[in-house]
């Protein structure tokens, strides 16, 4: 698989790589087997590049690949992960050194590592970005040994930007799809310019842009696609991408044409590894065969002229209106 250097952590990561949300829960029901699966499935097809936070499932996402690790070894991986999500609110007086210290030594017990490869501030509020203490508290952590890099994962432009500006921010993690376009006029180049690596984050519109959904298609109680939908617990925007459900089913039959015979998932994968400044794109996947069909993506060719132009109409027609303004 192509590799790319992942921002100012210097690391070769490869252009697919794995969103470990789905192992740890907020998707349905994922068992220990079908989590572990998705791991080797990933790895043994060449993924290099795992994404979890310490919240998603209170840490048995990093719990399996911790598990995952001691079976199969670190050399190669690159594992990155998130923190803040566990405090009551996420805003700058709840990321002091003291509680980063605490959250980074719990993910790195959960992983079974002495030094995180990456960690990044899990969406906080905006304020914390212009903190200058919250980063200096990551700086002692890199001095100190327990994490190698630090970035943020951020929900709009703005933030972005201001990450973006920081000396030792390596990474920024951002929602880049078809059906978000945003990042592309300012955050892109930007990121470029400072050496500061993109992962693109919810890259299938959280599946819409499979093309496998429809009108009638229902998802578990326990499923943010069912119980987040409007944005009732937590930012609305990661929930298809923050289209409309119906809206965002009509488009994909669109994004399905457009694609041609190319599996709809790979192609729209495909968009996201060409945009000049992504590093990397990270899709979850609840299983092997999804796995593989993802990885896919870093085989296909670019898109046509054509097909780009197709993007774009469809996005302004249909999908800026509900998007563009809000992150
Ligand atoms: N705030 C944050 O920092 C944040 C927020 C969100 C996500 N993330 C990270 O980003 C990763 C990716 O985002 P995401 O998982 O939210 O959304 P996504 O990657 O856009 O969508 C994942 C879903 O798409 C479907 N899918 C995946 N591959 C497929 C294939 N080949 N064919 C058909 N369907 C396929 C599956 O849905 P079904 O289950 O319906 O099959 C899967 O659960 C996460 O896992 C997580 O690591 C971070």
């Amino acid at each position: 698989m192509e590799t790319r250097i992942l921002g100012r952590t210097g690391r070769q990561v490869g252009v697919v790589g794995l969103g470990c949300w789905q192992l740890g829960g907020g998707w349905g029901t994922v068992d220990d087997e079908q989590a572990l699966g998705v791991l080797r499935a990933a790895v043994d097809a060449g993924v290099t590049f795992l994404d979890t936070a310490d919240v998603y499932g209170d840490g048995r996402s990093e719990t399996f690949i911790g598990r995952f690790l001691r079976e199969r070894g670190r050399e190669g991986l690159t594992v990155a992960t998130k923190v803040g999500g566990r405090a009551d609110r996420k805003v700058a007086e709840a990321f002091t050194a003291d509680n980063l210290r605490a959250w980074t030594d719990r993910s790195r017990r959960n992983l079974g590592v002495d030094t995180l490869d990456l960690v990044q501030l899990h969406c906080p509020e905006t304020a914390v970005y212009s903190t200058d203490a919250v980063f200096d508290a990551l700086d002692d952590l890199v001095s100190s040994g327990a994490i190698a890099a630090y970035g943020v994962s951020v929900e709009t432009v703005d933030e972005a930007l201001t990450a973006i500006a920081r000396p030792n921010v390596a990474t920024v993690q951002i929602i880049l799809n078809a059906f978000r376009l945003k990042p592309l006029d300012r955050v892109l180049p930007a990121a470029r310019e400072a050496g500061v690596g993109i992962i693109a984050r919810v890259p299938l519109a959280s599946g819409l842009l499979s093309g496998k959904y429809d009108e009638h298609t229902t998802f578990a109680p326990d499923d943010h696609r069912t119980f987040n939908r409007h944005g009732e617990a937590f930012d609305v925007g990661e929930t298809f991408s923050g289209v409309p459900y119906e809206v965002g089913v009509r488009a994909s039959r669109e994004v399905r044409e457009i694609a041609g015979d190319t599996l709809t998932a790979a192609f729209a994968l495909r968009w996201v590894i060409d945009q000049p400044g992504v590093t990397a794109v990270i899709p979850g996947a609840s299983s092997p065969d999804q796995v593989r069909g993802n990885i896919a993506a870093a085989e296909l060719p670019p898109l046509t002229d054509q097909q780009l132009a197709d993007l774009e109409r469809l996005y302004d027609e249909r999908i800026r209106e509900h998007v563009h303004d809000r992150w």
